[in-house]
């Protein structure tokens, strides 16, 4: 018998398409619920989202909100954050953390990460903090949470908040601890690309402080008083999560560990069978991840994604550009990251979603391992 050729079929970096038609029928029948009830802003399959994924979260409160980037910034207004204040960050996250930042009035103050997990230093943070810090961030990169244990301890020890930037890390847990149930407050992100993605933009925050979340839903509905329709209590804003992503939300919450758990799979194969000069971030060893990104560093980059490329198989780079050297945000850059440089110019995202077979994942490994250094 003759052995089937490999399959030359193009690998997706995410399998966007794949991800949605497992939820086609789904979806037929979330549109016809809300259209049934016409809440199409807020109502029944919002609350019923927000009550089910703070339950996962294990936290006592959510509210969805229009996207990440506003979660984080909502956060930190909530919590009076503002001009005069800085808020400690790592170069090393999508720009997104560092706009939330600028967008509340507060200076982002950049900090390098950890040279293994490329995950915000602790040490490096403990440096930063002086009298004007109000906050830190915790990134949680690539699916891996940031070292909480030690951040919790340096942000109570300076009575400063620590707020969760979860939008890498939907399920992820550090020490048992579950993304987005340490810190004050987190933001999530369900851009569609996320381990929990809506089809379009959506946000949450979660927290167990009951005010802070009812300030947050004020500050997104135009800052509307509980009491009256046509009462605006405070400035707010826009930004609520409408309810058709938040009925297939619902859905696709009750998968996500299922997802996260083929991710992992994934991961481990991509560990069995990459090529020596090809290596993984490492995990940290109270971590559990969930790969939202399979990032690896090459020595040749040019050489590897120009191979990637010719046999059709996606690929991203997360993030070749650190978020102090945009010109951006220049203004707020105060010298040499080292860590987060030498990272950027070596860091690859290998293709990864739940949908991955083992045949793909392999086909990947050989690629790389017939790179020739250019
Ligand atoms: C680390 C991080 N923070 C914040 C965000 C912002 O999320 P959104 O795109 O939903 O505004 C993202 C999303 O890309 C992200 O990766």
């Amino acid at each position: 018998m003759i052995a089937p050729a490999p399959s030359t079929a193009a690998i997706p970096f995410l399998d966007v398409q794949g991800l949605t038609d497992r939820v086609r029928g789904d979806l037929d029948r979330c549109w016809r619920e809300v259209l049934s009830h016409g809440r199409f802003v807020g109502g029944p399959h919002v609350e019923a989202f927000e009550h089910r994924f703070a339950e996962y979260c294990e936290v006592a409160g959510c509210v969805g909100v229009g996207n990440g980037t506003d979660a984080l910034e909502l956060i930190l207004a909530a919590l009076g954050i503002g001009p005069g204040d800085e808020v400690v960050v790592p170069a090393n996250t999508f720009v997104a953390t560092v706009e939330a930042v600028c967008a509340a009035g507060a200076r982002p103050r950049f900090v390098d990460v950890d040279p293994g997990t490329l995950e915000i230093d602790p040490d490096a943070v403990a440096d930063a903090v002086g009298p004007r810090t109000a906050a830190v961030v915790a990134v949680h990169m690539f699916g891996q949470m940031a070292d909480v244990d030690r951040l919790a301890a340096l942000t109570e020890r300076h009575g400063i908040a620590l707020v969760e930037d979860a939008a890498q890390a939907h399920g992820a847990r550090h020490g048992g601890r579950r993304a987005g149930s340490v810190g004050v407050a987190a933001a999530f992100s369900f851009y569609p690309g996320k381990n929990l993605g809506a089809l379009g933009d959506g946000g949450a925050v979660v927290s167990d402080d009951a005010e802070l979340v009812a300030r947050i839903r004020q500050m997104g509905d135009h800052g509307r008083a509980g009491s009256g329709r046509y009462l605006h209590e405070v400035r707010g804003r826009n930004s609520r999560l409408d309810s058709l992503q938040a009925a297939l939300l619902s859905v696709k919450l009750a998968r996500l560990d299922e997802d996260n758990s083929r991710r992992r799979s994934v991961m481990q194969r991509y560990r069995d069978h990459l090529p020596a000069d090809c290596v993984p971030l490492a995990s940290h060893p109270s971590s559990e991840p969930v790969h939202h990104l399979a990032v690896v560093r090459v020595p040749d980059r040019a050489a590897a994604t120009a191979a990637l490329d010719a046999a059709g198989i996606g690929w991203g780079l997360h993030y070749p550009v650190p978020c102090h050297h945009q010109p951006a945000f220049a203004e707020f850059a105060r010298g040499p990251l080292p860590v987060t440089e030498t990272a950027a110019r070596q860091i690859l995202s290998l293709p990864m979603s739940p949908t991955m077979t083992p045949e793909q994942v392999e086909r990947v490994c050989d690629v790389l391992s017939r790179v020739e250094p250019t």
